[in-house]
């Protein structure tokens, strides 16, 4: 169970906020005065702090930083009963996750939710991480290559046998590893992703195994890894072609015995985690070069699954096609009535090097951009312009549309100027363009800032300046 300490001198309040989080099946920890949560904040390895002071003293910020030190940061929401400026400035700039003014019960816990999912920060065993929102991942495609990869799973989810999947990159590997963990015995256990090209090397070990307190510099308290939080479940290495060969040894063992040590560890640890794991490298060309075990390899691919490109299964495009459409209308709450038949001819006809992933960030893009309700080829501009560069999901014809825009809007301002009051035309044209961009990303992901900034490529201080005319904690002094 995720454990939460909240400290907030307000009893009431605490109070309610205690209700609101043991809904969530989190374990919760509440103190009156921050005096005594530095050491809570050790005993109780948290994951997630929630402070609810308004003024930045410097105990507050000291706890703060404890919290952001090593090589696990805890997050720390401080939520501000009225909200300042400066406030916001220094809680932000000593690390918080977020700053807020006091949310209501229902807000606040999907703030919480967010966090914890978003933060990947596993205390507990027992509840699925990166659930999707709502429904349970499902595989689309009716083509004969997939039905025979559903068939493979079906035969082979309630064994424990290691599976490897292999596929071009956004053929949906990891949708597919999950798939085979919620239709096997372990469905109600943990399924945890470890992507081991993201995480450096040092940290990967301890990020599998765990780690010891005193392990490394910065190590201030012991942690489990991965393998000991799912064991009962499934856990998915994904990208193992980029394992280093020490570590790849230890998943060796792992495999044959079940057994580990955490980093900086002596005593041995097992686990029964069923392995997945995926790569888009070829790993016999890894074996090849002496970046990868054979050994492991053998051991690894006990079931092999074989995803095929979208570009092998044109039959499969259209029902993409549909799915995501529902997928995005109901996530941006953007009415969208359909596509053309002349769109979707021209959707099929795309080289989709990037796959299904390609494929769902068009049709996420055309979404938002879309004006009309229906989607049409116009709103596909990005494809012409990037056909068979396997692109993402913005186009310089869309940029060209905005440039030309902001010159006839520039050149309205110029001309209208004569003698009236009010912002200076530069300011207003940019301010109105960066409103827009940010008001866009906030939509596409339902008011949620931390997804925003993140998307946006901008931290989310510099979101927060954007919104400022918006929000009225930033209105004062
Ligand atoms: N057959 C499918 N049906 C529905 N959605 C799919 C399908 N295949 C992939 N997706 C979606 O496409 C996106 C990419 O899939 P996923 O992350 O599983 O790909 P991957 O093979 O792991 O890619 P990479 O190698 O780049 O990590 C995800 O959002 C996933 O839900
Ligand atoms: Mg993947």
């Amino acid at each position: 169970m995720k454990r939460i300490l909240i400290i907030d001198p307000d009893a009431s309040y605490r109070g309610k906020v205690r209700v609101a989080l043991e809904s969530l099946a989190c374990d919760v920890v509440a103190l009156e005065s921050v005096g005594e949560a530095s050491r809570a904040l050790i005993e109780e390895s948290p994951a997630l702090v929630i402070s609810g002071y308004d003024q930045p003293r410097e105990e507050e910020l000291d706890l703060l930083r404890l919290a952001r030190k090593g090589s696990h940061p805890v997050p720390v929401l401080v939520l501000a009963r009225e909200g300042s400026t400066r406030g916001a400035i220094d809680f932000m700039d000593a690390g918080a996750y977020d700053y807020l003014r006091r949310p209501d019960v229902t807000e606040l816990r999907a703030v919480v939710e967010d966090i914890l999912r978003l933060s990947g920060e596993d205390s507990s065993s027992v509840d699925l991480p990166d659930e999707r929102e709502g429904e349970a991942a499902k595989i689309i495609g009716s083509s004969a290559e997939m039905i025979e990869i559903y068939k493979l799973i079906g035969r082979i989810a309630k064994s424990d046998a290691a599976v490897l999947v292999q596929g071009e990159s956004g053929t949906g590997k990891e949708l597919v590893a999950r798939t085979i963990h919620e239709n096997s015995r372990r469905a109600n256990r943990s399924f945890l992703a470890v992507n081991c090209a993201a995480i450096p090397e040092t940290l990967l070990e301890s990020e599998l195994f765990g780690h010891e307190r005193g392990a490394f510099t910065g190590a201030s308290y012991s942690r489990k890894g991965k393998f000991e939080l799912s064991h009962g479940g499934t856990i998915f290495l994904d990208e193992v072609g980029d394992m280093s060969l020490p570590t790849q040894a230890k998943i060796l063992r792992v495999l044959q015995e079940q057994t580990f040590e955490r980093v900086g560890g002596e005593q041995t640890l097992t686990s029964d985690a069923r392995i997945i794991a995926a790569t888009n490298k070829s790993l016999v060309e890894c074996i090849e070069s002496n970046a990868f075990r054979v050994d492991l390899f053998y051991r690894l691919k006990v079931v092999s699954i074989f995803l095929p490109s979208l570009r092998k299964r044109p039959g499969d495009v259209a029902l993409l096609v549909d799915h995501f459409i529902r997928k995005y209308h109901r996530e941006s709450k953007i009415s969208i009535r359909g596509i053309s038949r002349r769109a979707r001819l021209y959707l099929e006809a795309q080289p989709w090097t990037g796959n299904v992933r390609e494929l769902e960030n068009a049709i996420q893009t055309a979404v938002v951009l879309n004006r009309t309700g229906t989607l049409d080829v116009e709103d596909f501009p990005f494809l012409r312009d990037h056909s068979g560069s396997g692109g993402g999901a913005t186009g310089p014809n869309v940029l060209e549309r905005l440039r030309e825009e902001a010159r006839r809007a520039a050149n309205v301002l110029l001309a209208d100027q004569s003698g009236r009051a009010g912002k200076p035309v530069y300011h207003n044209c940019v301010d109105t363009v960066e409103q827009a961009v940010v008001d866009a990303a906030l939509l596409h992901c339902a008011g949620n800032q931390v997804r925003a900034s993140r998307m946006l490529g901008i931290s989310r201080n510099t979101l927060r300046t954007k919104m400022s005319l918006d929000d009225p904690i930033q209105g004062e002094g």
